[in-house]
């Protein structure tokens, strides 16, 4: 007797502690840090080791990996529906304005499930690795660390119209960058916060031309751009041509995670619209911005917070989904 009851007690501790610690997402059941602990103990150090590998051979590599998440959760939820081929029923997100020429990382997404599926077969989902793989890029650099609830199933579609609709583009104002992101459920907190992954990685002249030559279309350039910043941008992003070409996020330390992003914006010199907007548009954005400039720890805390936050944006779990054996195809 004394046995069955200690016995249910386990039971029931295993089966509802994580609700008390992570709390529901969406109803459905929650993500919590220990779900491979039993199923593959070894995803973890698996994920680390060869997104490590990637970042030692190219440094922009763990930005790129961290964009990827994001990319992925803003459309049907973390579900890896980013990672989908175009092929039969369906059209890749790769396609969509956001991504086309600018998504990358791909092949460090097989590299992981390859050895994952060597490890321990049909056991741990892409959209797992999505967020294993930025929370890991992010520590690289030199950013926070936090624990990854997992759990997530794969999807099996993607959605091209709502990666194009959901996903905000550099030239949006910052009402509708705000929109975009309380329709996923966060806040103004979380998008000045997530705003700081762009603290490391790259960006095409395409996506932020407009500020150097026709701001509102007057033929003006953005004056809450530096001018002597803005004219050395011109130099390798000319008015025509050069789409392609590369410019640091952050070109004070375009490869450390740190909290120089805000400190640029502070100066004027945020790359994107989208960024310095959080300084010129919003009372309550601008504030957050200071305080993230002057307190990289503060930045640190809500950045880990906010991560989790949107790794929780509508997960397929139980038997929602499936567990691809290949992030670019759904099983057959
Ligand atoms: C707030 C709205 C956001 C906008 C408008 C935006 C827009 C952009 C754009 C236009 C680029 C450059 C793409 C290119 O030219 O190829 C970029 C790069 C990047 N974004 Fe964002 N982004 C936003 C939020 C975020 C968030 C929330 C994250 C992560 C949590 C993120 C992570 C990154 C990273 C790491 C890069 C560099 C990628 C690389 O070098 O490969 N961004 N973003």
């Amino acid at each position: 007797m004394a046995q069955t009851i200690s016995f249910l007690l386990v039971l029931s501790l295993v089966t509802f502690s994580p609700l008390c610690f992570f709390g529901m997402a969406n109803g459905a059941s929650p993500l919590y840090p220990q779900f491979y602990d039993h199923s593959c103990p070894k995803a973890l150090e698996i994920v680390k080791s060869v997104v490590a590998k990637a970042v030692a051979k190219e440094a922009r590599m763990a930005a790129s990996l961290l964009r990827l998440h994001f990319h992925d959760c803003f459309v049907k939820g973390c579900d890896a529906s980013l990672l989908l081929d175009s092929s039969g029923t369906i059209t890749s997100e790769k396609r969509s304005n956001p991504n086309r020429n600018s998504a990358r990382g791909f092949e460090v997404l097989d590299a992981i499930k390859s050895a994952l599926e060597k490890e321990c077969p049909h056991t741990v989902s892409c959209a797992d690795i999505l967020a294993l793989a930025a929370r890991d890029s992010t520590v690289l650099t030199g950013g926070p660390s936090w624990e990854v609830p997992l759990g997530r199933r794969d999807s099996k579609g993607a959605s091209l119209s709502g990666s194009n609709r959901n996903i905000p583009a550099p030239n949006n104002t910052f009402q509708t960058i705000l929109t975009k992101f309380k329709l996923q459920k966060l806040d103004i907190v979380d998008l000045v916060a997530l705003s700081g992954s762009h603290t490391i990685g790259n960006a095409r002249c395409t996506s932020f031309r407009q500020r150097l030559y026709n701001q509102s279309g007057n033929g003006q350039p953005d004056f809450s751009l530096d001018q002597s910043y803005a004219a050395q941008l011109r130099t390798r992003c000319p008015r025509s041509g050069g789409d392609q070409n590369l410019f640091f996020l952050d070109f004070v330390s375009p490869t450390k995670f740190d909290n120089n992003y805000y400190k640029n914006i502070l100066a004027s010199k945020g790359l994107l619209s989208s960024d310095q907007v959080l300084f010129t548009k919003s009372e309550a954005s601008m504030e957050l911005v200071k305080k993230y400039a002057a307190n990289s720890k503060l930045f640190f805390e809500q950045f880990a917070k906010s991560m989790v936050k949107m790794g929780n944006i509508s997960p397929l779990t139980g038997s929602k989904g499936e567990i691809r054996k290949n992030c670019r195809k759904i099983n057959t």
